[in-house]
């Protein structure tokens, strides 16, 4: 049985003082009961993270950043290390498809990052998913075994264990077109078949694989209730605590 996992990805919003503001709601909303255990993870700027990291402490919500640099340190003006955000949280989004698609990342790239963090021991949320245009070219299994094939490049299934995957369609992030709970359970599935064949049945029954694209309070029970769905991954409904309350409690 896998603990499901519930993230919030809050992108570029929110200052220190509104993501305080938002846990000190959430933890107490919190406090009333988690009802299906689940592991809660809010990955902030990284301008946040340092006061979350104390409003935080012994509330066994996560905290993680959005992004790394895939260098140890260096001359690499405006990059942030792994090094750098693990003194504050524990979990890194990587291969976020903003990042692939508006800031030009290749799984080369997405690779680098996912190795590096893995070394300094953070976990990653490792995001895959296809455009519309891809989808509709009858390509999104390509793309997608590309992208874990390409990103896993290198990496031991003893490191891999602290990697979740998340399946972000990209034409359902931000548009309110969610992907129908059939539609993302074939995704999940493909994707867990296919870290089989990248490690093994074992590793591919332990893994944790997050569906994300306008998840919501009204949708998240039908998509958690898909077999091989294991939480979400969510954007515009985690920005508010009550909302982001109710995913978690779906
Ligand atoms: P959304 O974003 O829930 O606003 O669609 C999800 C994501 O980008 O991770």
């Amino acid at each position: 049985m896998r603990q499901p996992v519930m993230a919030a990805n809050w992108k570029m919003n929110k200052t220190s003082k509104e993501a305080l503001e938002f846990v000190k709601e959430f933890k107490s909303g919190l406090s009333k009961g988690n009802k299906n255990n689940a592991e809660i993870v809010i990955c902030a700027s990284f301008t946040s993270l340092p006061c979350l990291q104390l409003e935080l402490k012994g509330s066994g919500i996560g905290l993680g950043g959005q992004n790394i640099f895939y260098e140890k340190e260096g001359a690499y003006t405006g990059e942030v290390s792994a090094l750098m955000i693990k003194e504050f949280c524990e979990y890194v989004i990587l291969g976020h498809s903003e990042r692939r698609h508006a800031l030009g990342e290749k799984n080369e790239i997405v690779s680098k990052k996912t190795r590096t963090a893995l070394a300094e021991d953070l976990k990653v949320i490792f995001c895959v998913g296809e455009t519309l245009n891809e989808r509709e070219s009858n390509i999104t299994w390509k793309i997608i075994e590309e992208q874990l094939r390409k990103g896993f490049n290198g990496i031991d299934k003893e490191q891999a264990l602290n990697i979740i995957i998340a399946y972000e369609p990209v034409w359902a992030i931000g548009t309110g077109k969610t992907a129908t709970p059939k539609q993302a359970e074939e995704a999940h599935s493909f994707i867990r078949k296919l870290i089989a064949e990248i490690f093994d049945e074992d590793y591919s029954e332990k893994t944790r694989i997050l569906y994300g694209g306008s998840v919501k309070p009204e949708n998240v029970k039908e998509l958690m209730s898909q077999p091989n769905i294991d939480g979400a991954l969510v954007g515009g409904a985690s920005m508010n605590p009550e909302s982001f309350l109710r995913i978690v409690n779906y």
